[in-house]
């Protein structure tokens, strides 16, 4: 299979200096990408900036943005068997950015944030006959909102995974399918993790 990853954080300018961002380390991601081409396949890894190396063997594509993310999946995403999103997309992006650097001028200021464009989503209405699996991080009334999310971004599954897993070398992940039950759980080094996770998309999601 050839295999579309997105991983690590988005980052959504104030102005030339100054981001909103997500904590993510990239490593469930880049465990993926790792495993995945361990595997026998081809993996198209869609970055934001993280401070890890590559994968060996792994095409992979540095973006910033949402925006930019989304651009280069769109384009990638036609050639590929199916995605799998793990990347901490910056849910939000400043109205109006700035140019240059805001001065401070020794009041509160207010900044106007709209929702950024839903990578997987998007690439869901797009997927025809190809498979999408999405992560989702919950603090609270974790299954609603995995299910829900399954639903809303077309996905095949949805790995549920804590909190606690940001910045972690371990996870913890229940895998939920259309059936909206747990079918797997795993947990362990997130390199563990993720190769049971690319057995499972092979034996349970390839060639649907
Ligand atoms: N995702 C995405 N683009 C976004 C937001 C999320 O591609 N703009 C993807 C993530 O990579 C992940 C899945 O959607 O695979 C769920 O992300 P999550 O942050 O848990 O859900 P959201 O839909 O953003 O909802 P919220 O953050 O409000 O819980
Ligand atoms: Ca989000």
């Amino acid at each position: 299979m050839r295999i579309l990853i997105t991983a690590g954080p988005t980052r959504e300018y104030l102005d030339d200096v100054r981001y909103l961002s997500n904590a993510s380390s990239g490593q469930m991601g880049y465990a993926l990408a790792h495993s995945a081409i361990q595997a026998g396949h081809e993996v198209a890894l869609v970055s934001g900036p993280v401070r890890l190396p590559p994968p060996e063997g792994c095409e992979i594509y540095h973006v910033e943005t949402t925006d930019e993310m989304y651009a280069q999946c769109e384009t990638l995403f036609p050639e590929c068997d199916g995605v799998i999103g793990t990347a901490a997309v910056c849910d939000y992006r400043i109205k109006t950015r700035k140019p240059g650097k805001i001065a401070k001028t020794g009041e509160a200021i207010t900044l106007e944030l709209v929702e950024t464009i839903d990578v997987l989503a998007e690439l869901g209405t797009q997927k025809g006959h190809r498979w999408v699996i999405g992560f989702a991080l919950e603090s609270q009334d974790a299954r609603f909102n995995a299910v829900r999310k399954l639903y809303s971004k077309k996905c095949d599954a949805i790995v549920l995974n804590g909190v606690n897993a940001i910045g972690s070398t371990e996870n913890y992940v229940e895998v939920i399918d259309q059936s909206q039950e747990t079918v797997a759980t795993y947990s362990g080094e997130k390199s563990q993790v993720a190769e049971s996770l690319i057995s499972w998309v092979q034996a349970h999601i390839a060639g649907k």
